[in-house]
Formats: C-alpha cells, sequence, structure tokens
C-alpha cells in the first residue's frame, strides 16, 4: 500500500523543496511568457504545472493539433531553469467533444445531463471519452516524454466525477459480476430479500438513481466502491501510456484529501508520489487542523515518506460563499505546517490571477495588481525560507501513532438510514486528533490493512465498517503490547455493511472487554461521572462535570481485565459503563460507548500515550491556535492567530533561521513561525 515515493526523491534531488504553481500561458499573450519566468525567478518558484486545462487549445477540432505554443513554453522555461510537471487536459474535454458525443457526457442521479461550458464533463465510463482521453495523452507523452523540462506527470484534475447514465449502468452490472459471480451471491449480499428488491437480471440493475425513498445501502456502497475503482482506472490508463514513452518521470495526480469520491489507499498504490490540493479557509482560521489532519493523511498515504502539497491559495479562494483573504503572514504558516508534515514542497493554483473565466476572483501568486502587492512579496519571501530548509528535501517524516481510517466505512457510516447524522465520521476523526495535536504530536492516517508494528499507539475514531481480519489484527497488535483508543459505534458492519448479530462490537469485544445492545443517540446532553476512585473519592482520571451529547451505548463490561473509566450519570443508561479500558495481553485498549467532549478525550488519550510511552516536546499543552509539527529534528512553531502567543517546551532549542538561541518559553509573534532544532535530535538528511 506504500507509494512509490522514490519518485519525488528523483525530482528533489535535482531541485530541491518544490515551490511552485499552476501556470496557464495559454491565458496569456506569447509577448508576457519571458515576464512570467522572470517573476517566477524571483518569487524562487523552481516547478510550473502546465497544461491541466488546455485539451480545446491542443486539439482544437477531432483531427487537428496544435503544439506549437507548448512547444515554445516549454523551451523558454527550460531556459529559465523551471522544471515542468506536465499535465493530461483530460478534466476538461473540448466541447466538440460532447457536441459530437453526447455519451461523454456525465448524468445526475435524476438523469439530467451534465454540459459543457464548465469543467469536468465527461462519464468515467464512456468508452468514446477514455479513447480521446488517451489519445491526447499519447499524444502528449510521445512528444514531450523525454522533454528535459518535464519532471513530473500530473494525470487529469482532482479525479471526482461521477455519473449515472446508462454506459455506466452497464458498466457497474460488469462489476458487480466480478464482485459477486452470481445474481445469487448480489441479491444475498444487497439483502434484497428486504422491500421486494430481489434482481431476476442482470439488466435490471442500475446504480441508485434518484428513487421515491431510502436507497439500498449494499447498492448505494457498491456504488462508490465501483465509482472510486472507475476513477482510479481513468489515472492509470493515462499513467500506463506515460510510462511507455517518459520511463523514468514520476506520474501522479492532484487529490483533494479527505475527499468523499474515491478510496485514496487504493489511489496512494498507482501513483509514484501522494500529491494533495489543501485550500485553507481564512475566515474559520481553525481549519488549520483539519489541513494538519489532512497532511497527516497525505503522510499515511505515502507510507512515512514524503509527498507534495500540490495547490494551495496565496490568499483567497473564489469557490466558497464567503471568501476571506488571508491574514498578513498567514500563507508562511498554512505553508509551514504541510512542509512539517512532509511534503517536499510548496505549489499554488495559480501563478497568474486570470482576469477572465470562472476563477476571476481566485488568488494566485501573483494578482492582477502585479508584482508590487503583498501577496507576490510574501510568496516571494517563502520561497527564499523554502531555500534555507532545502535540507528537509527527501527527509522522511513517520510518526509513532496510527490513525486508522476507511472510506468504504466512511460511506457505509454516512448513509442516511443509521441511527443519527450527527456523530460524523470527520467530526470524530478531528476530535481525537485534537489532543495529538495539542501535544505537538502528529499521526499518519492509514488503512486498517495497514502494518501496526512500526506504531506505539493506534486511534480509531469511527470505524462503522471494520472487516474480521482488520479486527483481528487490531486485536493481535494490542495483545503484544500495543496501545489503542476505539470511538464510538465501531465494528459494527461488515463489508457488505450487514449487521453483525448478536451484541455489538462483536469483533472487537475481546480486545475491548465490554459489549452492547443498543444504540442510543441522545436527544440532550448527559452527564459522565469518572468511574475510577482515588484517595478521598475524587476520580483521578477523567475530569469533573462532562457531558456527552450526542450519542450513548447500552454496554456492559465482561472480562478480568475490564474497568469502567467513566459511567453515564443519569437516564436510561444512569450507572452503565460510558468509557472502558481493558487490559488484552500486553497492551490496553479504551473504548468509548459515547461522544466525548474534549478534555475527556484529552484525558483518555494523555493517560493512553502515557501508557505507550510516547513523550511530547511540548510541557503541558498547546494554545489552540498554537501548532507544533516535527520533522528531521526541526520543530516548527506555528501561530494561526492575529495575536502573539506563548508556548513553553521541555527543552532549550536553536532558531534554525536566525541562529538564536531560546530558553523553553517561547513567545511567537501574530502569524508568526519559528523553525527550532532541539539538541536531542540533530537533523542528518536523508535520515
Ligand atoms: C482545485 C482545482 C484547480 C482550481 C482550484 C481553485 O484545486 O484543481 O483547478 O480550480 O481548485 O481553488
Amino acid at each position: 500500500m506504500h507509494s512509490r515515493s522514490h519518485g519525488l526523491n528523483a525530482v528533489t534531488e535535482q531541485a530541491g523543496l518544490l515551490f511552485g504553481a499552476d501556470y496557464n500561458p495559454e491565458q496569456w499573450p506569447e509577448e508576457s511568457w519571458a515576464e512570467d519566468i522572470r517573476l517566477m525567478q524571483q518569487a524562487g518558484i523552481n516547478l510550473v504545472t502546465l497544461g491541466v486545462f488546455s485539451w480545446a487549445r491542443l486539439q482544437p477540432t477531432e483531427g487537428t493539433w496544435d503544439f506549437g505554443w507548448l512547444d515554445r513554453i516549454l523551451a523558454l522555461l527550460e531556459e529559465g531553469n523551471i522544471k515542468v510537471c506536465l499535465a493530461t487536459p483530460t478534466a476538461s474535454p473540448p466541447p466538440w467533444l460532447g457536441h459530437r458525443y453526447p455519451s461523454t457526457l456525465p448524468t445526475d442521479a435524476a438523469g439530467t445531463t451534465l454540459w459543457y461550458g464548465s469543467r469536468n464533463q465527461f462519464s468515467p465510463s464512456s468508452a468514446v471519452y477514455r479513447n480521446a482521453a488517451r489519445q491526447v495523452t499519447a499524444a502528449l507523452a510521445e512528444r514531450y516524454g523525454k522533454h528535459p523540462a518535464v519532471v513530473m506527470w500530473h494525470v487529469g484534475n482532482e479525479l471526482g466525477q461521477i455519473s449515472y447514465d446508462d454506459e455506466t449502468a452497464g458498466a457497474f452490472r460488469t462489476w458487480l459480476l466480478r464482485r459477486y459471480g452470481s445474481l445469487e451471491n448480489l441479491n444475498s449480499a444487497w439483502g434484497t430479500t428486504f422491500w421486494s428488491q430481489g434482481y431476476s437480471t442482470w439488466e435490471e440493475i442500475l446504480p441508485p438513481r434518484t428513487a421515491p425513498y431510502l436507497h439500498n445501502p449494499t447498492q448505494v456502497l457498491d456504488f462508490k466502491r465501483f465509482t472510486s475503482e472507475s476513477l482510479l482506472k481513468l489515472f492509470t490508463a493515462e499513467r500506463d501510456i506515460i510510462r511507455r514513452h517518459s520511463p523514468d518521470v514520476p506520474v501522479t495526480t492532484n487529490l483533494m484529501g479527505f475527499f468523499r469520491g474515491a478510496d485514496y489507499f487504493s489511489f496512494a498504490g498507482e501513483t509514484d508520489l501522494v500529491g494533495n490540493n489543501w485550500y485553507m479557509d481564512p475566515a474559520q482560521p481553525q481549519t488549520w487542523e483539519l489541513g494538519a489532519l489532512t497532511h497527516d493523511l497525505c503522510r499515511g498515504l505515502a507510507g512515512g515518506q514524503p509527498w507534495l502539497l500540490m495547490e494551495s491559495a496565496a490568499s483567497a479562494v473564489n469557490w466558497r460563499p464567503h471568501n476571506s483573504a488571508k491574514e498578513p503572514g498567514a500563507l508562511r504558516v498554512d505553508s509551514l505546517s504541510a512542509l512539517a508534515r512532509g511534503s517536499d514542497g510548496i505549489c499554488f493554483f495559480q501563478f497568474r490571477q486570470s482576469a477572465f473565466g470562472a476563477e476571476r476572483f481566485h488568488s494566485a501568486v501573483v494578482p492582477l495588481a502585479g508584482e508590487d502587492t503583498r501577496v507576490f512579496r510574501e510568496v516571494a519571501d517563502l520561497g527564499s525560507r523554502l531555500q534555507d530548509l532545502r535540507l528537509l528535501a527527501g527527509t522522511p517524516a513517520p510518526s509513532r501513532i496510527a490513525i486508522l481510517f476507511d472510506w468504504n466505512s466512511w460511506w457505509a457510516a454516512e448513509s442516511p438510514d443509521c441511527p443519527t447524522d450527527r456523530l460524523g465520521v470527520l467530526d470524530q476523526l478531528q476530535a481525537y486528533y485534537r489532543p495529538l495535536l495539542r501535544r505537538g504530536l502528529s499521526v499518519e492516517v492509514v488503512h486498517p490493512s495497514a502494518a501496526l508494528d512500526r506504531f506505539d499507539m493506534v486511534l480509531v475514531p469511527s470505524l462503522f465498517l471494520l472487516k474480521e481480519d482488520h479486527a483481528g489484527a487490531l486485536t493481535g497488535w494490542v495483545h503484544r503490547g500495543g496501545t489503542a483508543v476505539v470511538g464510538p459505534f465501531t465494528g459494527v458492519a461488515d463489508s457488505n455493511g450487514h449487521l453483525r448479530q448478536g451484541r455489538f462490537p462483536s469483533v472487537l469485544a475481546d480486545l475491548l472487554g465490554v459489549s452492547g445492545e443498543e444504540w442510543r443517540p441522545l436527544a440532550g446532553a448527559v452527564g459522565l461521572d469518572g468511574a475510577e476512585r482515588g484517595p478521598g473519592g475524587a476520580s483521578p482520571g477523567f475530569p469533573a462535570g462532562l457531558e456527552a451529547s450526542v450519542w450513548s451505548e447500552d454496554l456492559r463490561l465482561h472480562g478480568a481485565g475490564a474497568s469502567a473509566v467513566a459511567t453515564f450519570a443519569a437516564g436510561a443508561l444512569a450507572g452503565q459503563p460510558a468509557v472502558v479500558r481493558n487490559s488484552h495481553g500486553r497492551g490496553t485498549a479504551w473504548y468509548a460507548g459515547c461522544d466525548l467532549p474534549g478534555p475527556a478525550l484529552d484525558s483518555i488519550i494523555g493517560t493512553a500515550l502515557a501508557a505507550a510511552r510516547i513523550t511530547s516536546p511540548v510541557a503541558g499543552t498547546l494554545p489552540d491556535d498554537v501548532e507544533l509539527a516535527t520533522r528531521a529534528g526541526y520543530h516548527f512553531l506555528l501561530n494561526h492567530s492575529p495575536e502573539p502567543r506563548t508556548v513553553a517546551l521541555t527543552e532549550q532549542s536553536v532558531d534554525v533561521l536566525t541562529g538564536e538561541a531560546h530558553g523553553p518559553h517561547l513567545t511567537l509573534e501574530p502569524y508568526g513561525a519559528l523553525v527550532l532544532k532541539d539538541s536531542s535530535a540533530p537533523l542528518e538528511n536523508g535520515n
């Protein structure tokens, strides 16, 4: 499941940390290109992504091609020593394709055609589209596969299109036939005895198109799996063509972090490097926490090796309802967060702000107002910082802590027939991650099939759907001495989304020392009592005065090693376990049978960290808007707020950029960033 991260190393060995942007020269007169290159050099840019949306320019009609402009800009970039990530333009087919071949156009679940005039108007299953995409890819790869400026290939853009058209229905049936082998197996996996849904021929089977009431959840789950695989097949088809003509150049695509539409663990196994897009929301400064988690997902996708931030915004985006600009300094802290968490560079969408088209109001490295602007200066300043930090290129950023996550489970847990829509999977992930953030500890977000032996602690915030062998692997790992913290509503369903018989979570009951009989979403808050009494009757292990507000489970303990850490204080479950700790073999597991407020998770995860002997570089915890992430012995201390913040570390440190020595107590300027090195972890490049 590890990505071929050597693909990225091959590039950074030549170029150092990458500093780049999407560059769309076809939107500008050729006379201005030389000036663009001068500005790239001035900003320290060493990589541009070219051609993402150039299909109509490259192939103006079905039978005509125009590569002259691309030849010329590639030559100029090479001369200017700017490397190129060359894109296949297949995310936005030209209008002639949809006009001439309407079967290439996607339809939504209600059967409405999604037309050209925007982008992404392709059905992933359309044979005509896939053929046209192969043609344009082959033309580019043949012509530029060995071009000295081209150091990376970029397939499509944010692969994510869904379609429910007839051709897709046919491809879905073929996929189902391969998965189930017979209609009988399909009927059983989909549980079609429910609501008279039994299929008598394959032709009856459809994607989950708009229907009168709730869909069959397994049909929906399988359609998501099928769509994800169809998108990945678009990637691998283009990748394989490129590899034939350009065998030494890594091929990737730009992922979208926690994007619902595709299982990125399967993508990561096929790309030569993990590339991701992340856009902070300046109006909600705490989104840096989701950013950190997203970067840690990339770190997990890359198996602890470097990955690449392929797109971010220099200031505002244009696609939220209200698009705030970044505060002065925010660009630097946002970018360094990715670098500290394993990215081998920082890239922007886009180089020059468009004057026309649907992204006119999106920020860019070079705003319409030109180079004499705050944004351009901040970008250029970041470019020179990256020079100072170039030793980081190629250094891995492994973590001792894993979060288990699975797209299949996410899809299944968000089915509208579940007991509540308020126990959000991503919310749970973030809640369990936050206590680690506050201690300056990072994680790798990994698939439940990942080898766990290199981790000391595993968090399982939400795995509603959990395969038996994955539950067994987790149980065995804890038995051998691991420490796990498991969140509510986990281990409930099998891979068809069928609920398991017996007391839940049956496949984890031995590991957790607890089992339950009813899920009880809460109508209002219910108090939680610490159950362990220390001297004088106080509860040392669980803070007082906390409440669950969304979810509860009717649980009881079993097994000698299990004890309640907290109980419900009132209601139908008064006195019953809410949080359980279980000794299992040489390890320990915690289970929360409810949603937990921050201080409760902080206390449980703090205890679990101590059990796993994981220490933090922070004395106490960090302020809510300060981030600390460590890579190759460098501590990046980042203030995401417009106010100064003080922080206490456990060690003295030296500022890598200025050489200044700091005691353990530090003050960060508004949006301040310090890169520190402590004496215990000397930097060794490639270590
Ligand atoms: C995405 C796309 C880009 C552009 C940006 C705007 O990341 O890949 O083409 O639309 O969003 O933020």
